[in-house]
């Protein structure tokens, strides 16, 4: 499987910021060993989906609205996203469940209609450090998989046939420059794989599983090598264009 690279700018950047970041993106993308995919603020995903025409790297939004279009102030939806030149959209981020109350069964809608958009969901899930030092990180990862994927998740629903992609992040690793071990993230990331087999057959064997959480170019390469490893969702690290193409370089 091709690795994906995907840079999650988060709410950071003016316009010209961006532009110039994915500028810097787009000099550096030929030739790598990945695809990448870059996800600014809703304010900027039209600006920098126009700069990004014609060339490898994708676009996608940071999240969506459940519905596709209605009297929701201040939120965005997947065709309006999909019209302003995305193609991924990141879904169920701790931040957002954590910011924003969101469930999984809220994760899960979003995850619909953006498949109903012809948009290829990036669906995140990941335990906290408690979860994790009480034992209870692949329960808590199973539960989200279960309850914040919808059925047509291995692509069915989607007008583009895409399979959606899984991208584990422990909340624990997301910008504090910790991350687990090898071993433990092989371990999750194996977890994943089988639940995913588990439910959309072989079709979860072919799904992407991203890990993310303070990725980056230093210990980018041994990650990437681990098992069922099939990229990266990368904060911080992808709001330095040479720390992101150097990531990307590590897929190889
Ligand atoms: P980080 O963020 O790379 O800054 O840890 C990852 C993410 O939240 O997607």
């Amino acid at each position: 499987m091709r690795p994906l690279i995907a840079g999650n700018w988060k709410m950071h950047g003016s316009m010209a910021e961006a532009a110039a970041l994915a500028g810097a993106v787009r000099e550096g993308a030929a030739g790598l060993p990945a695809e990448l995919l870059v996800c600014p603020t809703f304010l900027h995903v039209a600006s920098v989906a126009s700069l990004l025409a014609g060339s490898a790297v994708a676009v996608g939004g940071q999240d969506c609205h459940a519905a596709a279009k209605g009297a929701h102030t201040g939120d965005v939806s997947a065709p309006m996203l999909r019209d302003a030149g995305a193609s991924h959209v990141i879904l169920g981020h701790s931040e957002r469940r954590t910011d924003h109350a969101e469930t999984d069964a809220a994760v899960r809608a979003k995850a619909e209609a953006a498949a109903a958009a012809g948009l290829v969901p990036v669906v995140c899930v990941g335990e906290t450090e408690a979860e994790r030092l009480a034992g209870q990180a692949e329960a808590v990862v199973a539960r989200q998989l279960a309850e914040s994927l919808p059925d047509g998740f291995a692509g069915t629903g989607a007008p583009a046939g895409a399979a959606g992609i899984i991208a584990y992040e422990p909340v624990w690793a997301i910008g504090t420059g910790r991350t687990p071990t090898e071993a433990d993230i092989g371990a999750l990331h194996g977890f994943i794989r089988e639940r995913l087999a588990a439910r959309f057959g072989a079709a979860g064997q072919g799904m992407r599983i991203l890990y993310g959480g303070s990725m980056k170019p230093g210990n980018a390469k041994a990650i990437l090598a681990l098992p069922n490893v099939d990229g990266g969702l990368v904060g911080g690290a992808s709001l330095v264009a040479a720390d992101f193409l150097a990531i990307a370089r590590a897929a190889g």
